[in-house]
């Protein structure tokens, strides 16, 4: 797809520009000097593409992309249904959403059809195929982005029908529904599909196998919609490639699910850059651990669809990037398996919602603006580094991440209903891992444990049956496992676990669960080592399970209150491999000590050496990036990186570069 380069450039929307065609003869030579490669043309431009009903005029995005191609610009052409003309909304009213509380939505905004909605499928699919016949045969169009930014729900009444039929093909008599949901509880046995209603603030919440399906339901809907504008798109062109654009820890869809059927996985990174009580490290952190889990999905290099050049215009406090973070970020998207480094968008909006929103090109149009000149200095670097296009990441470790599991564990009332910050708990892991070096994929419950050496599951809370026999196999053959509290307790309908816990891996963890506590924010309990005479010291917070130890041998225990001297963390050892039990969540040098520890065991590491403060490592293939988050200068491997920049080891040729 990108024919051995890295792919630049970004959401092109020339549509708002077409009565000035001295801007868009001028958009042509700035994206030449800014070494843009590929554009995502048409993601808005639906009414200017069917301006009435049946009337298509596709002559001017024709000319467009005839006109990129001449200098050899690639088009990700969008299919439009992110965004609906008035006219469709106002003669079909049914293509607007429901929402939760049954109140239909008023035309505006975008991203609010019914994705189940007859019409609104006939009229997405009609333009769709408009498009396909007409670009088919352009060399020019190497991808299609289905939409834009999947995610909402409906819940109309052709949306309620659909979910009642997913019920019944799934649990195919009432009595299983009600069993898997344990109805009993409150008198909620159905008698009839029809009683079966999606949850709503003034409706059902409380039954929480039913609020776990209608997630899932959702998925398979906004699944079953994107198959539906693939297809159309397909059968005129059997050899086209598509793509979404996801989104930043989106807890609306189960992406996993999604990743099989995309042909490149591409989302849009948005990170709060110069937050204040944020290091930037962290910042970088949080979308690495992103990149990580997008690569992840496909275990393939993905596409960094959007990114601003300068500021967003949505978040509380619009920062713009300091000179040098435009070059860090790409790269490190690319450290982490981009192919591609893309922005929202080329030209700054005049008007709306987004005029104030960073763009490649300002109001001001000019190509001495700062902006302008590293988005053009990152298309350089970008060029150079064409050998990393397509270059895979090693399998090293896995930290499981699995959708319905936290949508399980966050939906249900208990043990913490002031938050269970799950995400904090997965950084924790990914950052003590990430700064030894160590190359971190996400997985789920259906992924392939082979190659790895380390599995880390933070808070798996609902585990498969499958998944456990899995992990034991794993740890028997001499893989080292890290599983946290509040795993193993319920399973995929949210119906808890009877007998022992962690379900299915008491055995490999050599403990069982006894209680869990919940702790106010702020409050801690101690831990100290369990060998006596050694110092080492924890805190435990968010939760604090007690767990009687059979085999594992604790490495820390508690040490205060009737919890006293119940383990904290232990290992046991299983087969060839071992078992790590965190009884709770720790503060991170807990985790830097751990993985430390772990890494250097494990695997063969590009670095051994601490790197200075701010500074982060990242592998691709035989390439070490090392990156300079700081707003200071850094001395890595005797060369000295500024503010922001990044060197590039090549740990075979060690050819290395500085940008
Ligand atoms: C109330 C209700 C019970 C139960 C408890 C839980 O007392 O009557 O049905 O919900 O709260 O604390
Ligand atoms: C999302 C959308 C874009 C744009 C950007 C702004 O990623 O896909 O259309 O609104 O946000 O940050």
């Amino acid at each position: 797809m990108g024919n051995g380069k890295l792919l630049h450039g970004g959401d092109y929307n020339p549509e708002q520009w077409l009565k000035s065609p001295d801007i868009l003869k001028r958009d042509l030579e700035l994206m030449r000097k800014a070494r843009v490669n590929l554009v995502t043309l048409g993601v808005f431009s639906w009414s200017m593409l069917e301006p009435e009903e049946g009337k298509y005029d596709l002559d001017w995005l024709g000319e467009i992309i005839d006109n990129l191609y001449a200098q050899g610009i690639m088009v990700d052409l969008a299919t439009p249904s992110g965004a609906k003309p008035a006219w469709l909304a106002q003669k079909y009213p049914e293509v607007q959403r429901v929402g939760a509380d049954r109140v239909r939505e008023l035309y505006g905004n975008r991203h609010s059809h019914c994705y189940t909605s007859p019409v609104y499928r006939e009229k997405v699919r009609a333009i769709d195929q408009a498009l396909a016949r007409r670009f088919r045969v352009h060399p020019g169009i190497v991808m299609w982005h289905v939409s834009n930014e999947l995610g909402g729900e409906c819940h109309c009444e052709l949306c309620q029908a659909k979910f009642r039929e997913w019920l019944k093909e799934k649990y195919a008599t009432l009595d299983r529904l009600n069993e898997a949901w344990n109805s009993a509880f409150w008198s909620h046995i159905y008698s009839d599909w029809s009683q079966i209603e999606s949850p709503a603030p003034h409706g059902e919440g409380a039954m929480h196998g039913l609020v776990l399906d209608w997630k899932r339901f959702v998925t398979s809907r906004t699944l079953d919609f994107y198959r539906m504008e693939r297809d159309a798109v397909r059968e005129l062109m059997p050899e086209a490639k598509f793509t979404v654009n996801m989104m930043y820890r989106f807890d609306g869809l189960d992406y996993a699910k999604f990743a099989p059927e995309l042909d490149i996985i591409s989302w849009d990174d948005y990170p709060t850059w110069h937050k204040a009580g944020e290091s930037d490290e962290d910042i970088c952190l949080k979308s690495a651990m992103m990149h990580d889990f997008f690569y992840s999905l496909k275990g393939k290099p993905f596409w960094m669809m959007e990114s601003s050049p300068s500021m967003t215009n949505w978040q509380p406090v619009s920062k713009v990037k300091k000179p040098g973070v435009q070059m860090l970020s790409g790269l490190n998207a690319v450290a982490h398996g981009a192919d591609a480094v893309m922005y929202f968008q080329w030209r700054q909006s005049r008007g709306a919602v987004e005029k104030f929103h960073g763009a490649v090109v300002g109001h001001d149009g000019r190509e001495d603006s700062r902006v302008f000149c590293e988005t053009a200095e990152l298309g350089k670097a970008l060029e150079q580094l064409a050998p990393l296009a397509g270059v895979p990441r090693e399998r090293e470790a896995a930290i499981v991440h699995d959708q319905e599991s936290k949508w399980a564990m966050e939906g249900s009332q208990g043990p913490r209903n002031i938050g269970l910050g799950y995400w904090d708990e997965v950084m924790l892991h990914y950052r003590a891992l990430q700064k030894n070096a160590v190359t971190v994929d996400f997985i789920g419950q259906d992924g392939d444990l082979s190659g790895y050496k380390l599995i880390v599951c933070p808070m798996l809370y609902m585990l498969r049956e499958d998944f456990a026999e899995k992990l034991r196999g794993f740890v028997a053959k001499g893989g080292t496992l890290v599983l946290t509290y509040w795993s193993g307790v319920a399973d995929e309908t949210d119906l808890c676990r009877l007998g022992d816990t962690p379900f299915g891996l008491t055995d490999v963890l050599g403990l069982r669960r006894l209680e869990i506590d919940g702790m106010y924010e702020g409050e801690k309990r101690r831990c100290v080592s369990a060998v006596a005479g050694e110092r080492a010291e924890a805190y435990g917070s968010v939760l604090c399970e007690v767990a009687k130890s059979e085999t594992a041998k604790p490495i820390l225990v508690y040490a205060e209150d009737f919890f006293k001297g119940a383990p904290a963390v232990c290992v046991n050892r299983y087969g060839r491999g071992r078992a790590y039990y965190l009884a709770s969540r720790f503060e991170p040098d807990f985790y830097s000590g751990l993985y430390r520890g772990l890494a250097s065991s494990l695997f063969d590491l590009p670095i051994t050496t601490p790197l200075p403060d701010g500074v982060l490592p990242a592998r691709r293939g035989d390439w070490l990036f090392l990156q300079n988050t700081s707003g200071r200068t850094a001395t890595v491997m005797r060369r000295r990186l500024q503010p922001y920049g990044t060197l590039i080891v090549n740990l075979k040729t060690k050819e290395k570069l500085i940008f």
